[in-house]
């Protein structure tokens, strides 16, 4: 787009400035010159590396996706006013949130307090709820999606995004696209997207939060998220009261994972907690920056990572087995002892003697009888 040329979109939205750019698009301040108001708009663009037959998947998908969004009506959803087509791209009307996203705040400002965390880990669980209920699941919850107001407040964005594996459509072309540090460990092995897959990747989203760094973090997208499949997070030393919360919404098995209602309650009990001092970290702990590749959006070929996962459990069953100890064979009570043989058998031999003295004594006593 000509900077210098104002675009107006679907004759409606004055676009003005750049606000960010993700993987998936490109996001702009604009004005609707119908409502008069202040909207962010989307271009979804696809940045990441798909094929022609796979975009119009995604296109495709984006616009049902964003429509049933803006459905959405609840304080902490960014809700969508409008999706609209235009050179053969969605391009979404968003609320406009006056804000900075959490991985903005992270960068800035390092690890974040725990009652600043719990608040925003209320206001997109709220979030979230309310989209469950609707039978819409985000897929993509993560630091760069969650924009926090000036008051502290949490909303979710990107609602309608189309960026999901386990979807027939697009694993049909063999395609995992999400963002590896905070993709659910089934989404990662291709399950069917659950609203569970949300509530872990709040758990990553909020554990970066609280400690500065991802829970699992490889540098390079692949391994990190061979690490969500198979390898536990990074120990905590900064969440505090969320600890524990923080630790069963990560938990791998979805079953075991802490559900909505019990988050609700972990997170209103360390808002309310009496500000705990968070042990200071180790001397040569630093946070890492936040990495890029772990929190945007990548593109995965699906049979590579299901071998890889498969692969990498087996490598960790494996290293497991190695450092259990063999089972113990119990030990046999029974120890041979030398004296049980040499006692009975010098007892024999002296009976033995004894015998043999008897009857030669007997003997000699009979023929001195028979004899006087
Ligand atoms: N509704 C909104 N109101 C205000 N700012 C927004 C809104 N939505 C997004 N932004 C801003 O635009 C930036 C870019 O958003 P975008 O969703 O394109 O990037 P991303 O989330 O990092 O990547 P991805 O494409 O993987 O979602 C965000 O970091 C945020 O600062
Ligand atoms: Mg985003």
């Amino acid at each position: 787009m000509d900077p210098q040329q104002p675009r107006v979109l679907a004759g409606r939205y004055l676009l003005g400035e750049e606000i960010g750019r993700g993987g998936m698009g490109v996001v702009w301040r604009a004005h609707d010159q119908v409502l008069d108001r202040e909207v962010a708009v989307k271009e979804v663009t696809f940045g990441v590396q798909v094929s022609a037959q796979e975009r119009e998947v995604l296109r495709e998908r984006t616009f049902r996706e964003a429509r049933a969004a803006a459905r959405l009506d609840h304080p902490a959803v960014t809700t969508v006013h409008d999706v609209v087509e235009e050179d053969g791209r969605p391009w979404l009307v968003m609320e406009h949130v006056r804000s900075q996203t959490l991985l903005q705040l992270v960068e800035q400002h390092g690890p974040l307090r725990v009652d600043l965390v719990a608040r925003v880990g209320l206001d997109v669980l709220d979030a979230l709820c309310a989209a469950h209920r609707e039978g819409i699941i985000h897929r993509d919850v993560k630091p760069a999606n969650v924009l926090v107001d000036a008051d502290g407040r949490g909303h979710l964005t990107d609602f309608g995004i189309a960026t999901t594996t386990g979807d027939s459509s697009l694993t049909a072309t063999g395609t995992v696209l999400g963002s590896p540090s905070y993709m659910s460990p089934e989404r990662a092995t291709g399950q069917q997207p659950q609203p569970r897959d949300d509530l872990w990747s709040l758990g990553a989203t909020l554990y970066t939060a609280v400690e500065g760094r991802p829970p699992f973090d490889r540098g390079e997208p692949m391994a990190t998220l061979l690490a969500v499949v198979g390898d536990h997070p990074a120990p905590m030393v900064r969440a505090g009261a969320l600890q524990p919360v923080l630790t069963a919404l990560l938990a791998r098995d979805p079953q075991r994972r802490a559900t909505a209602d019990q988050a609700r309650a972990a997170f209103e009990a360390a808002l309310a907690a009496p500000a705990t001092p968070v042990a200071p970290p180790a001397p040569q702990y630093e946070a890492p920056a936040v990495p890029a590749a772990g929190g945007s959006v990548q593109r995965f070929d699906a049979a590579d990572l299901r071998r890889r996962a498969h692969d990498a459990k087996e490598a960790l069953k494996a290293l497991a087995e190695k450092h259990v100890p063999p089972p113990q064979e119990p030990r046999p009570r029974f120890r041979f002892k030398r004296r049980w043989v040499v006692v009975p058998t010098v007892v024999l031999l002296l009976v033995v003697v004894a015998l043999v003295a008897g009857a030669v004594w007997l003997v000699a006593e009979g023929g001195q009888l028979l004899g006087g």
